[in-house]
């Protein structure tokens, strides 16, 4: 299993480091299977796996629920959990008693949208030896802000923020940042500056890495196609192929056929 060290070699080597977002067991025990450095339990798992518009549905009892299934399915993946909508928000103890439950479910590091407001809370979970991923630009938690899912920091003034922050974060001692949504120039810009490896989804090719969603990648999301998304499968119209299959062959009695029978 990579743990945050070796991810941070991976920068220095330019090795490229890939994530994927997992929820669920069986996914998992496939990923397990595969060469994939890393596995995020994202908050995107209220859209994905439970039909929610946002992922401020997302609450810490569901991302325990599906750490802990991606754990028992994938021993050997570095997992990073999402700290859900507000989860860090509501005072010292309970944050912690927060990140204790991901931990505790599996994960091996937690991630945390947004810098401003909050690098005292990031330093303060590292120092208590939980590693800490950034993520900024397109911050779904901040989508009522935000006002849509748009790319961040176009004019110059945004980027030098998104830059700023980044260096925060960094500094507050984040081991790696995503970048969502933002120009491929200012990943760029954001990733030769840092020392430690930059994560894109939607950001160009110049990340030191690349996140994406599982059932996005897989075509298994019929209304989700942004530009920034490669998908390696036409995953819905298989399985819905499969599925008919099944059901035509249950009604002309060719399933189960003498010997699937006993
Ligand atoms: O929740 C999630 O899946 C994420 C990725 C899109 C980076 O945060």
């Amino acid at each position: 299993m990579k743990n945050i060290t070796d991810l941070i070699r991976m920068k220095e080597r330019k090795e490229l480091i890939s994530f994927i977002t997992c929820y669920d067991y069986w996914s998992a025990k496939i990923i397990s299977e595969t060469d994939i450095d890393a596995i995020l339990v994202g908050d995107s798992v209220s859209m994905v796996m439970h039909g929610y518009e946002t992922t401020i549905n997302a609450d810490i009892n569901m991302l325990e629920l599906h750490v802990k299934a991606v754990r028992r399915g994938a021993k050997n993946k570095f997992i990073v959990a999402d700290m859900p909508f507000l989860a860090h928000k509501k005072g010292k103890k309970n944050t912690m008693n927060n990140v204790d439950r991901l931990m505790k479910a599996g994960a091996n590091a937690i991630k945390i949208e947004g810098a401003e407001g909050q690098l005292d809370i990031i330093e303060y979970i590292i120092k208590s030896g939980v590693p800490v991923m950034g993520h900024l630009g397109l911050t779904p938690q901040s989508i009522n802000i935000f006002g849509g899912y748009k790319v961040q920091a176009r004019e110059e003034e945004e980027m030098n923020k998104l830059l700023n922050s980044a260096i925060a974060l960094q500094q507050a001692g984040c081991f790696s940042i995503v970048l969502e949504l933002v120009p491929a120039s200012i990943a760029k810009k954001i990733t030769e500056k840092l020392n430690i490896p930059t994560i894109g989804i939607g950001a160009g090719p110049d990340t030191s890495g690349q996140v994406l969603v599982l059932q996005d990648m897989l075509g298994l999301n019929k209304e989700f196609k942004p530009k920034f998304l490669r998908e390696y499968l036409n995953g819905f119209e298989l399985i819905k192929q499969a599925i008919d299959n099944y059901n035509s062959d249950i009604k002309s009695k060719k399933f189960p056929s003498e010997k699937e029978s006993y």
